[in-house]
């Protein structure tokens, strides 16, 4: 662990360019002072004789790393210390934080507090501070008081991944504006409305908010509520239902996955009409997609529904996509497809509908489709494929029927799909492309 700090050190020293100051790594476990000593060397740091050897001098100190035994730290722990930039503990038996134990260090930057034994955030802890990095992650925060987080308006990210979270309340982030907002691998099942609202986004990019891994059963539009959200990573949640108007209130959402939650049917009016470009509904229990669900999209470009149990393939999807589409089917239980199955699917998108059961593909199932840029039908119940199903259609890529009974055809795997660059078909000669 010691080497592992003394080489993050040395990383961050070069990386950040600060070759110009003295880095000064302070270990307390190496020090002789045992463990309550140890907790006063930090708390005295401005007035213990131990300041020159660990904290370095002042004026040049700008890094601090304490892997030891510092149960606490206090509103002096790092007083006098002015220049500092960055703060790293690694500390196991760190307890408890003060409030004011950050003020007075106007150049701060990072803070990074992760693997110790906090259990609660008091209220005070970060407030104004020009902090640009908050890493809490991989505490046992079960609480954060009102005010825990207060007035920071230049958070790049803000981690409290992988803690103990059950609840969030409004008035913890007040006036805090950042980028990446990490709350993912916790135990939130409760989000009281408005608790969102109250922080921004620090620069045009918006923020993503993280929640994967958590205990949330729905989404409530009271909840996520923020003008500034751009991607909001619900994965791994317990999310049963989708309603129309669920994102109402993410005007600027353009990413969402809600991959492996227990999501049974996707409605009209929950992602159709809105700015999203990427939505993530792999590894959930979808069965029925609506006509309409992506209705609208005119940014649309990413689609994954794969791992799910989708029987049927609607030709009404994706109405008024205007953007070339990636849509990933693959591991669903299709059967058959439609005629005009893909009509609404723009040129040069791509379209993977592998571990299916599609038997059949109707003579104009590629009506009204000029072109794509790939094909993946592969591990299907694919019997027969004639060469004029997809006879106005150009493949940029490949298409790939491998794992089907389609026999291979006089002319090779090419003359099954004239217009593809190249098609994959199990032990059949094809263009570009020889199997031994
Ligand atoms: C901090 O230092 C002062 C004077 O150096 C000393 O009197 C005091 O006991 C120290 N505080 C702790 C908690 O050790
Ligand atoms: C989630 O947190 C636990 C500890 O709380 C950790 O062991 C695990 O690696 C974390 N998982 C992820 C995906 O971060
Ligand atoms: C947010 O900041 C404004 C001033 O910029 C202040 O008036 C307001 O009280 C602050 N709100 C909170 C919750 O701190
Ligand atoms: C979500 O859960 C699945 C299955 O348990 C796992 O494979 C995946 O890594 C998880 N993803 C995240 C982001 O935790």
């Amino acid at each position: 662990m010691k080497t592992t700090i003394i080489l993050l050190t040395i990383i961050l020293t070069f990386v950040l360019g600060t070759t110009h100051s003295a880095t000064i790594t302070c270990d307390l476990i190496a020090t002789p002072y045992g463990n309550t000593l140890a907790t006063n060397i930090l708390r005295n740091a401005s007035t213990h004789h131990t300041k020159t050897s660990c904290l370095g001098n002042t004026d040049q100190n700008k890094r601090i790393t304490v892997q030891g035994q510092v149960e606490a730290l206090y509103e002096d722990s790092f007083k006098d210390i002015p220049k500092l930039r960055e703060i790293e503990i690694v500390d196991a038996t760190l307890k408890e934080i003060q409030p004011g134990t950050f003020k007075d260090l106007p150049r701060l930057k990072s803070v990074s507090l992760e693997d110790t034994n906090l259990r609660e955030l008091k209220s005070g802890t970060f407030v104004n501070l020009e902090t640009s990095l908050l890493y809490l992650g991989r505490n046992s925060i079960s609480v954060l008081r009102e005010g825990a987080f207060q007035n920071l308006w230049n958070l790049r990210e803000l981690s409290l991944e992988s803690n103990d979270l059950r609840e969030l309340k409004r008035g913890v982030f007040g006036n805090v504006s950042l980028g990446i907002f990490s709350l993912g691998n916790n135990s939130i099942s409760t989000i009281e409305a408005g608790t969102f609202a109250e922080v921004s986004g620090r620069d045009k990019f918006g923020i993503g908010l993280s929640l994967f891994k958590n205990d949330i059963e729905e989404i409530d539009a009271s909840v996520f509520d923020n003008k500034d959200i751009v991607s909001l990573d619900l994965g791994n949640n317990s999310i049963s239902v989708l309603r129309p108007g669920d994102l109402r209130n993410l005007p600027k959402l353009s990413s969402i996955s809600l991959s492996g939650n227990k999501l049974r049917e996707v409605p009209e009016g929950v992602f159709s009409g809105s700015k999203i470009t990427s939505v993530v509904l792999s590894c959930n229990e979808i069965s029925f997609i609506a006509g309409g669900a992506f209705d609208d999209m005119k940014d649309l470009y990413f689609v994954d529904v794969s791992n799910n149990r989708v029987k049927e393939w609607s030709n009404n999807w994706f109405r008024g996509v205007e953007s070339r589409l990636s849509i990933i089917f693959s591991y669903n239980s299709i059967e058959a497809i439609p005629a005009d199955a893909f009509k609404n699917v723009p040129e040069s998108s791509s379209l993977d509908l592998d571990h299916n059961r599609i038997q059949d593909i109707p003579d104009g199932a590629f009506g009204g489709m000029k072109g794509l840029r790939r094909l993946v039908l592969s591990y299907n119940k694919i019997r027969t494929w004639k060469s004029d199903l997809m006879r106005n259609v150009q493949v940029a890529t490949f298409v790939d029927l491998r794992g089907n009974e389609i026999g291979c055809p006089e002319g090779g795997a090419n003359s099954l799909v004239p217009g593809a660059k190249m098609v994959i078909l199990d032990n059949c000669r094809g263009k570009g492309f020889k199997f031994t």
